[in-house]
């Protein structure tokens, strides 16, 4: 392990305004900064940076650490790559050897090239001399009319529909570990592995360095899943990733074009728009936004035709905006899909389609106009209302003012009524804005339930006492005395695995070398560093972390514990198994 005293040297050495400064713009907010969170999407800033302990929090989404944690998520990192990125930045040396004894789990070059060596397999596998083989590639060739030298630039491939994949990785060295935990492989119930993809024609994707990092697998026919993709690994983030990009990352200084597909990016490729990258399977994320906003100037969103895709449309529009990128929309008409649409139109008229793409603006007011007849005065009403909330939602006052000019007369009505209304619409988004944006990113970062701590929704009482006490422990040394000198509490006291696991970790620190929050990010994922994070600040937040309060919630943790472990224990599995058995010998 990297040494603690090195650590806290890197960690001194790091001002916290400067290194967040680099990502997100800070504005001095009495004695810490705020800007808008690069963790999820925000219009109001919500992202605090606490300059005298080094350390950040989000009070929207609740991500937050120290300086480590920071890196580890914005640069995608794991625990040591990220101290010794700091220690680059501070100009700190860190002795080679104590890197070497810190490796992570996971060697990440043998990932690197196992996936190679998987992508050279699914791609010799294709023009393999067998009936399944042939049809592999006719699907590319005759079906979806690609020319050899694209399925070869891509590196396309096919998953052979046998058990060939194992044996060859096997073969290789690869462990059943590696193959399962690198999504290459799964395991049945008799522990025998199996191919992940199966009779599917392979996308790889490839990283910025040219290292095959994911998959992708298409079936051939209508069978579900149509894509069936690779999840996290040790070198792959969905997130964090773009289909494409390590080709398009040299042709898009000055425009991107986004899609939503694999097929959309290769079929613009081949026609000569080698600027195309595609999100992978999902929605877009605020870090992919981000990772455009470092190759270009301008995005031209091209999804498909169908309500999904302009759903998608809209929400893409407001990431890609908040990041700074200047947005417009391609309207493809009479096609599902860019693919669909070169491959019938041609590369000339797709070229066309993309001198003449629409500006955002453009593309919301003719929606509005083609939904809305303005000839029925409800309709004109309804119209004219959809109109205000979209110019509302413009930032700039000198683009609302152009907006409103030319909404005005194309809608025939005042402009100073159009105004405001307009005013009116920005008023109450501005009461509404921070208190949903908050709820929403919660939502979205703790999913239904909570992803952090699992346990919150099963004992929400209990768990937010641990929360309470957590964070009184982390900021006040004199409570630890007491917690752990008494001692107060033990871990007995902590129900949930996550409150359990934290009180463990400050009781075990303190009684090694002293506690330091710091050292979180050594044992715990950067959500649950957030979450740590977000105990402390929530007391920080209050005037009163007196002594009589830190004894309160103590007693009442206990209490709520007590009740929690009367709480009728649901039968096990087992003993459920032995009452129906006993009932069936019965009858
Ligand atoms: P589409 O269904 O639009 O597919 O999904 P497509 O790319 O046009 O594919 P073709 O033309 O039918 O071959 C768009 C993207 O969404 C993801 C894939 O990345 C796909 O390219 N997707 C779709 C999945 O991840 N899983 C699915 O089951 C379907
Ligand atoms: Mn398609």
């Amino acid at each position: 392990m990297i040494d603690r005293a090195l650590v806290d040297e890197i960690l001194a050495r790091t001002d916290m305004e400067g290194l967040v400064g680099s990502y997100v713009t800070l504005k001095r907010a009495g004695a810490n900064y705020s800007g808008l969170c690069p963790f999820h999407s925000e219009k109001t800033p919500s992202f605090t940076v606490f300059p005298s302990d080094g350390s950040f929090y989000c009070f929207g989404c609740g991500v937050g650490g120290n300086a480590i944690t920071f890196v580890r998520r914005i640069e995608n990192l794991d625990f040591t790559e990220a101290v010794s990125h700091l220690a680059r930045r501070a100009g700190i040396r860190i002795p080679e050897t104590t890197l070497k004894s810190a490796a992570p789990k996971y060697d990440k070059n043998r990932f690197y090239e196992m996936n190679t060596k998987a992508a050279r397999f699914f791609h010799r596998a294709l023009f393999a001399d067998t009936p399944d083989a042939r049809a592999a590639l006719s699907y590319f060739t005759d079906k979806r009319k690609m020319e050899m030298a694209t399925v070869k630039h891509f590196g396309l491939g096919y998953a052979p529909n046998d058990w060939s994949f194992v044996d060859y990785m096997k073969k290789e060295g690869y462990t059943d570990e590696e193959l399962i935990v690198g999504f290459l492989c799964g395991k049945n119930e008799k522990g025998k592995l199996y191919p992940a993809f199966r009779n599917r024609v392979m996308f790889p994707i490839i990283d910025l360095s040219g290292r095959v990092i994911a998959f992708g697998g298409r079936v051939m026919d209508d069978g579900l899943p149509k894509y069936k993709n690779s999840s996290d690994t040790p070198v792959f983030h969905k997130g964090n990733n773009l289909f494409a990009l390590n080709f398009a990352h040299k042709h898009c200084a000055d425009r991107i074009i986004l899609c939503e597909g694999y097929m959309d990016v290769i079929a613009m490729h081949a026609a000569g728009f080698p600027f195309a990258v595609a999100t992978l399977g999902t929605a877009i994320r605020p870090e992919q936004a981000r990772l455009l906003s470092r190759y270009t100037k301008k995005v031209i969103l091209s999804y498909d035709s169908d309500e999904a895709g302009q759903r998608a449309t809209d929400k893409a529009i407001a990431l890609l905006e908040e990041v700074g990128l200047e947005v417009s929309v391609l309207h493809i008409e009479g096609a599902k899909d860019p693919d669909e649409y070169i491959r019938e139109r041609g590369a000339d008229s797709f070229r066309a389609l993309l001198g003449e793409s629409h500006t955002k603006f453009d593309f919301n007011f003719n929606r509005i106009l083609k939904k809305y007849d303005l000839n029925i005065p409800q309709q004109k009403i309804e119209a004219i209302d959809a109109l205000c909330g979209i110019i509302a939602g413009v930032y700039s006052s000198v683009e609302r003012e152009i907006y409103i000019a030319e909404g005005a007369r194309r809608l025939s009505v005042d402009p100073k009524n159009l105004a405001a209304d307009v005013a009116k619409k920005i008023a109450i988004r501005k009461k509404n804005a921070s208190r949903d944006e908050a709820k929403t990113a919660r939502e979205a970062l703790g999913g239904f339930g909570d992803r952090v701590n699992v346990d919150f929704a099963k004992m929400p009482r209990v768990a937010r006492l641990e929360e309470t006490v957590l964070g009184l422990l982390q900021l006040y040394p004199e409570y630890r005395t007491r917690a752990f000198g008494v001692p107060l509490l033990s871990e007995e006291d902590f129900l949930t695995e996550l409150g359990r696991r934290v009180f463990l970790f400050i009781k075990e620190s303190e009684e090694s070398d002293g506690f330091d929050a710091a050292m979180f990010d050594t044992a715990f994922t950067p959500d649950e560093v957030g979450r740590i994070a977000g105990m402390r600040v929530e007391r920080l937040r209050l005037s009163d972390n007196s002594t009589a309060v830190f004894e309160e919630c103590v007693s009442a943790l206990k209490e709520a514990v007590a009740t929690e472990k009367k709480k009728d224990v649901p039968p096990s599995f087992d003993a459920l198994n032995d009452l129906l058995n006993r009932k069936r010998s019965q009858t």
